[in-house]
C-alpha cells in the first residue's frame, strides 16, 4: 500500500524522537495502521547540525517549502512557539495536510480558529501531545470517558515546577537554585516564567477543560499563579500538617459555571497525586459514572512527547479515507453542541486555604485573628502556632516582642471572604508580614 508521507517542522528534542520512533517501530505501526507511515523531510534551524543527525531525511531551512510539498500528507509540528509555527499550521491546513501538534501555547491561544480552519479543508488537527507529554490524557478525556460527565481535573501538569517543588521538599534545597538544574536538565520552557509562573499549565489547563467540558478553548479564563513566592518554611509547615506542596492546574464544572486554576495547593501527603514527584506529571480526572481516575506519565521528554505525537499521527492514517463526519471531534464533543459556559469571577471560586500570618508575639493576638475569622463565619480546621527562634531574643523588639508564625487551615469557603478575612488580618498591629495564602484541596 502507498506509505503515508510525514513532513517535519523542527528536528530538536521532540523532532527527533518522532524521526525515532517512526524508524525504529515501523513494521509494528504499520501492523497498526496498515500501511507504512514515512517521515520523508524535514524543516530545520540549522541545516549542518540536522544533517549531523543522519537520520536518513530530506532537511532544509525553508519551512514553507515543507508545508506546500504535494508529496506530504501529514504536518508534524514541534517547533513551539507563535512565529512561524502559526503561519506554517494555518499553510498546512489550507494545503489540505493533516497537522499534527505538540504546540499547547497555540493550541491554548488559537486552537479555536485553528480547528475551525482544519475543519473547512476537512483535515484532522491534533494535540495529544500538548498535555502532559507521553501521557495519553486527551484521548482519555474525549474517547475512554466519554460516558461521564466529567466533574473536574486536577493535574500537575508541568515537569519543572514539580522537578523543583519535589527538590525543595525532598531535598531542602532553595527555590533558585532547583530552577537553574532544571533549565540545565532542558526541562524547562525556553522562557522558563513559562513554567514557574504557571502559564504552561494554564495552557494544558485549557485545552484539557475544553475536552472534559465540551467548550470553546479560552485561555484567558484561567486563573494562574506560580510557585516563584513558595519559601521552604512553607513546605515545611504543610508538612506538619500532613500536605505536600504541589503547582495543580484545576477544572471543576459546577452548576453556576467553570472554574479554571493554576496555583500552588496544598494535597493530604496520602494521595497518590501528592506523591508524584521529579518531572513526572499526573492527571485525575472525576466523571459522574467512573468516579476517579488517575493518570500518570513523563509529561515531557524526546520519546515520550514523540509517542504522543506518532500516536496521532497512527490515529490519522486509520481515518485517512474515512469520510470527516466519521471522526472523533478534535474537543470531543460535536462543535456545534460546544457549550459557553460562565467563567466564573475568581471571588466565587471554592477552596480550603493555608494561611500563614506572621506576627509580633503579643497577648491577644491569637484572639483577635480568630475573631475576625469567626465575625466573617470562615471555619478553621487547624491552628499550629510555632515558638520563637531562640535567635530571636536578640532581635525583640522595644515591646520585648519577638515575631513568630500562625499557620491556620480553613474549612472550604468562597474565595471573595477568605480575602475579606486576610483584609482584616492585614490591618492588624501586630502583624509583621503580608500574610501568605496557598490553596488546600483534599481531592477526594
Ligand atoms: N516545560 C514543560 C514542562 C515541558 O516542564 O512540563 C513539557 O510541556
Amino acid at each position: 500500500m502507498k506509505p503515508v508521507k510525514i513532513g517535519l517542522l523542527g528536528l530538536g528534542t521532540v523532532g527527533q524522537g518522532v524521526a525515532n520512533i517512526l524508524t525504529r517501530n515501523a513494521a509494528e505501526i504499520e501492523r497498526r495502521t496498515g500501511r507504512p507511515v514515512q517521515v520523508v523531510s524535514a524543516a530545520v534551524r540549522n541545516q549542518g547540525k540536522a544533517e549531523a543527525l543522519q537520520l536518513g531525511l530530506r532537511v532544509t531551512t525553508d519551512a514553507v517549502s515543507v508545508v506546500n510539498d504535494p508529496e506530504i500528507d501529514i504536518i508534524c509540528e514541534a517547533i513551539g512557539g507563535d512565529d512561524p509555527a502559526l503561519s506554517l499550521i494555518e499553510q498546512a491546513l489550507s494545503n489540505g495536510k493533516h497537522v499534527i501538534t505538540a504546540n499547547k501555547a497555540l493550541i491554548a491561544v488559537h486552537g479555536n480558529a485553528l480547528l475551525s480552519l482544519a475543519r473547512d479543508n476537512k483535515v484532522v488537527l491534533a494535540f495529544e501531545s500538548s498535555v502532559a507529554g507521553g501521557i495519553p490524557i486527551i484521548k482519555a478525556l474525549r474517547e475512554g470517558l466519554a460516558a461521564n460527565q466529567i466533574e473536574w481535573i486536577a493535574g500537575i501538569i508541568n515537569g519543572t515546577g514539580n522537578f523543583i517543588l519535589s527538590e525543595m521538599a525532598e531535598k531542602g534545597r532553595d527555590f533558585s537554585d532547583v530552577l537553574q538544574e532544571a533549565q540545565n536538565l532542558g526541562y524547562a520552557e525556553a522562557d522558563p516564567t513559562f513554567d514557574v509562573e504557571g502559564i504552561d499549565a494554564a495552557h494544558k489547563l485549557t485545552i484539557m477543560a475544553s475536552v472534559a467540558f465540551g467548550m470553546p478553548l479560552q485561555f484567558d479564563a484561567v486563573y494562574t499563579e506560580g510557585i516563584s513566592a513558595i519559601t521552604r518554611e512553607d513546605v515545611g509547615f504543610a508538612e506538619e500538617l500532613g500536605y505536600r506542596i504541589k503547582h495543580l492546574g484545576v477544572a471543576r464544572k459546577r452548576s453556576d459555571g467553570i472554574e479554571m486554576r493554576v496555583h500552588p495547593t496544598l494535597i493530604p501527603e496520602k494521595r497518590l497525586l501528592a506523591n508524584v514527584n521529579g518531572v513526572m506529571n499526573a492527571v485525575l480526572v472525576s466523571g459522574d459514572a467512573v468516579g476517579p481516575t488517575l493518570y500518570y506519565g513523563p509529561g515531557a521528554g524526546s520519546e515520550p512527547t514523540g509517542s504522543s505525537l506518532v500516536a496521532d499521527i497512527i490515529d490519522v492514517v486509520r481515518t485517512f479515507d474515512a469520510d470527516p463526519v466519521h471522526r472523533v471531534p478534535s474537543l470531543g464533543f460535536q462543535h456545534d453542541a460546544l457549550t459557553d459556559y460562565t467563567m466564573l469571577d475568581t471571588a466565587d471560586y471554592q477552596s480550603a486555604y493555608y494561611l500563614r500570618l506572621q506576627v509580633l508575639d503579643q497577648p491577644g493576638v491569637m484572639a483577635n485573628v480568630t475573631s475576625i475569622f469567626g465575625d466573617l463565619g470562615i471555619s478553621i480546621e487547624a491552628i499550629l502556632q510555632k515558638e520563637p527562634e531562640a535567635s530571636q531574643d536578640d532581635n525583640a523588639s522595644v515591646s520585648g516582642a519577638v515575631e513568630v508564625p500562625i499557620i491556620l487551615l480553613t474549612r472550604r469557603v468562597r474565595e471573595g471572604l477568605i480575602e475579606q478575612a486576610i483584609e482584616r488580618v492585614q490591618a492588624l498591629e501586630s502583624l509583621v508580614q503580608p500574610v501568605v495564602r496557598l490553596r488546600v484541596e483534599s481531592l477526594s
